[in-house]
């Protein structure tokens, strides 16, 4: 299943046009990483069509310089003319206060072009090893689909009575019926697939606490009890708290699960630890219908501790920077979600070249102690001989 942005051009031969926002510190490192490998593709002739990117410095900087704490429609509206958009990772907490940037960037783009998916695959690369003792890649294969859109991320809410012994937070989950039917619509397409590649009939696991929160739990149930007439595809329900335990212990039964907001982006970080660390865990935020761009970013942030030193506080220091530490960053993570954005455009074989390029870093027994330039050009050596 791709996702192919249609052009009003005919006659024209189609031309992919990402854009690419870097973001701050890491981000923009491994950003420039994965644009060398993609020159690399390029004159290794892995595309089918042209390729071209634009890059929208929108980092900490640009926020403060136009006094914004959230992108403007002028540059949706910037964003929205590419096919696809290409993060490397934001905030910089030497800058700009933590929070004002993830929610003002990333969690804007994501309901701004209907990015009702954010797809978070759990995939332990063969060859590597896993933290838990005796899983390999056929255990730990799966992908964890979690809703983008709604769910305990709307920001709606409010404080009551503050500064005072009284003083409630009141943060709301919305799930609506459309959102998790078309989240889920999403999702069996994906077991599908999954189901071929593994050879069996997929499992697609509903993930949510319908015992506790009765208010939300409604449109899950309902959509729960429409797939469970599915025939190609078995349909399983699983509480979050159970779902966290069984990834540890028993991921194997797991092929495609679908989750609320707030759920996937804790699972998902434990799902980065199981197949193989952050540095290794990628993700698209999906906007299946094609209306607007989707976008893919590695999962992991723009890791401050390795550009500043931190004061007495805890707190980082501007402008101590640390070379040595910057070398240490892994651009795999970012390498492996450029490849899924590729295959989303159906350029299976530069996508699948970028994919094995990262994952012959990841298997190097050097993988550690390698520097980040060592990294980038083991990947684009890889592509050239490939
Ligand atoms: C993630 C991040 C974001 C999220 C933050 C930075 C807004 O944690 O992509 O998982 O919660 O979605
Ligand atoms: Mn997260």
């Amino acid at each position: 299943m791709t996702i192919q942005r249609q052009k009003n051009l005919p006659n024209i031969p189609y031309m992919h046009q990402i854009a690419v926002i870097p973001g701050d510190l890491n981000g923009k490192t491994v950003t420039d990483a994965v644009l060398t490998v993609n020159d690399a593709l390029v004159e290794a002739k892995k595309f089918k069509n042209p390729i071209i990117h634009e890059i929208f410095l929108y980092d900490a900087d640009y926020f403060l310089r136009e006094g914004i704490t959230e992108l403007r429609e002028q540059e949706l509206n910037e964003l929205k003319r590419n096919d696809h958009i290409f993060l490397g990772a934001i905030g910089d907490p030497t800058k700009i206060k933590p929070g004002v940037i993830e929610i003002g960037l990333l969690l804007k783009i994501r309901q701004a072009f209907d990015q009702y998916v954010n797809l978070r695959p759990v995939v332990l690369p063969e060859g590597v090893p896993s933290v838990i003792v005796g899983k390999y890649h056929k255990d730990i294969n799966f992908e964890i689909c979690r809703e983008n859109s709604e769910g305990l991320y709307v920001a709606k809410g409010r404080i009551e009575n503050p500064g005072t012994n009284d003083e409630i937070g009141i943060q709301e989950m919305w799930c609506s019926y459309k959102g998790v039917k078309r989240l889920a619509e999403y999702a069996a397409e994906r077991a599908i697939i999954k189901g071929n590649e593994k050879g069996k009939k997929p499992t697609l696991h509903f993930v949510f606490k319908n015992n506790v929160l009765t208010y939300a739990s409604p449109p899950w149930d309902r959509v729960f009890q429409e797939y469970q007439k599915r025939e190609d595809i078995n349909v399983r329900y699983m509480h979050i708290d159970n779902f966290i335990m069984q990834m540890v212990t028993n991921p194997a039964q797991f092929d495609v699960v679908i989750t609320e907001n707030m759920f996937g982006d804790i699972a998902t970080d434990l799902g980065a630890v199981i197949q193989g660390g952050i540095g290794t865990a990628v993700s698209g935020n999906i906007d299946p219908t094609g209306r607007f761009p989707s976008m893919f970013e590695p999962i992991h942030g723009t890791a401050p501790d390795k550009w500043y030193e931190k004061d007495a506080k805890g707190e980082y220091i501007p402008g101590t920077f640390r070379p040595d530490l910057v070398q240490q960053i892994k651009p795999e993570a970012a390498f492996m979600s450029y490849a899924m954005m590729l295959e989303q455009i159906g350029e299976v074989i530069a996508a699948d070249t970028m994919k094995q390029a990262a994952l012959a870093n990841l298997r190097n027994p050097n993988y550690k102690t390698n520097s980040l330039d060592k990294l980038v050009e083991q990947a684009c050596d890889f592509v050239r001989a490939k």
